[in-house]
């Protein structure tokens, strides 16, 4: 994957933010899997010039407490560098909890130890999370999205970003409009939706009409979010929903090549399977650079194989070769057998 092969990104230029000229593609958060090493990885692929223009850190659970310095680093290793990974993509941190307080006084200590941005998680759909009044569970009620978002704009400083991330209600889309006025009277710099209710986890449909609802209904700028798994797809949504900043989770996982491609930079339909396989080895190694033990560092790969096999089906193989392997040394061997 050299620098070559991608061509000249100058044909869609990265966006830094959804509203800037260009292409505005982030990589989404995701709790157990988009890691720093991975985000380092990530970004790291055709000589530092992935096409991801922001990435969100999983989320830093925020209670009735101050959040420590160390957690900060542990989630966002890149605050430790300025805020961005090493190829120069800015790291926003993501916060998840209700209390307005604490979330502003997290917001402000993020921004103190040089987030780029601050991220707010109201789309969480996990049980314990939703139990202790955090993720999903504020879409019950809007004015609660404004209040904790309004109250974290307030604390920190105006030149970074305080962005929103929500999914389209709870147990249906009728409150998405609500939802998304109550993100932006607070203050929020954009919005990013998923296009899911709470209910539905991860099950299809993927509702990217709710999603142009929202974006017709504010003047913040509207990132879509859910399925992004082809150029097809990003077309779709993007005519849909009327958006044209999007982000990508799964799909970054079989598909890295996607967002260079969106930007008309990369001509081949996908990664070779040496490609790939070069990736998922340097993630190995930067995991284990970055201090994961071993056995960690087989969950994760197995992880990355797992979700990557729904698009691609080399890394579905491979899944199925290592996933009852119990030695890192075993499952890179496997792989590297497998030209
Ligand atoms: C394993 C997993 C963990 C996730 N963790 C987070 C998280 O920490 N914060 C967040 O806002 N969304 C999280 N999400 C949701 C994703 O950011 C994204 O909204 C969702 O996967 C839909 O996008 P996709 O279809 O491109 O994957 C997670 C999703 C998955 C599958």
């Amino acid at each position: 994957m050299s620098r070559e092969q991608v061509g000249d990104l100058a044909e869609l230029p990265i966006a830094l933010r959804p509203d800037a000229p260009g292409l505005f593609l982030a990589l989404a958060p995701m709790d157990g899997v988009t890691d720093g090493s991975y985000r380092e990885v990530l970004t790291a692929m055709f000589g530092g010039r992935s096409g991801i223009s922001v990435c969100v850190s999983e989320f830093v659970r925020v209670l009735r407490q101050p959040v420590t310095e160390a957690v900060f680093l542990r989630h966002c290793p890149e605050l430790a560098r300025g805020g961005s990974t090493r190829a120069g993509v800015p790291v926003f941190v993501q916060l998840l909890g209700s209390d307005p307080k604490w979330m502003a006084e997290a917001g402000a200590r993020a921004a103190a130890l040089g987030a780029p941005g601050v991220d707010l998680n109201f789309g969480c759909p996990a049980k314990t999370v939703n139990n202790s009044d955090g993720g999903a569970t504020l879409l019950k009620q809007p004015c609660r999205v404004e209040q904790v978002t309004r109250a974290v704009r307030a604390a920190v400083p105006a030149s970074v970003p305080v962005t929103v991330k929500v999914r389209v209600g709870w147990d249906d889309a009728a409150p998405m409009v609500d939802i998304a006025m109550a993100a932006e009277q607070g203050g929020a710099t954009w919005l990013t939706i998923h296009g899911r209710t709470r209910t539905q986890l991860y099950k299809p449909p993927v509702d990217w009409k709710a999603i142009g609802r929202a974006r017709e209904a504010v003047s913040m700028p509207v990132v879509a979010n859910g399925d992004l798994f082809s150029l097809d797809a990003l077309r779709e949504c993007g005519q849909v929903s009327g958006c044209s900043a999007f982000m990508i989770g799964r799909g970054a996982m079989g598909r890295p090549e996607l967002f260079v491609q969106a930007r008309g930079c990369f001509e081949r339909a996908s990664l070779s399977r040496a490609d790939m396989q070069q990736l998922l080895l340097r993630y190995v190694a930067q995991l284990l650079a970055d201090g994961a033990g071993a056995h960690a560092t087989l969950g994760r790969l197995k992880q990355w194989l797992r979700m990557g096999g729904l698009l691609r089906a080399d890394m579905a193989q491979w899944f199925d070769a290592i996933k009852r392997l119990q030695t890192l040394a075993e499952a890179k061997a496997t792989l590297l057998a497998s030209q």
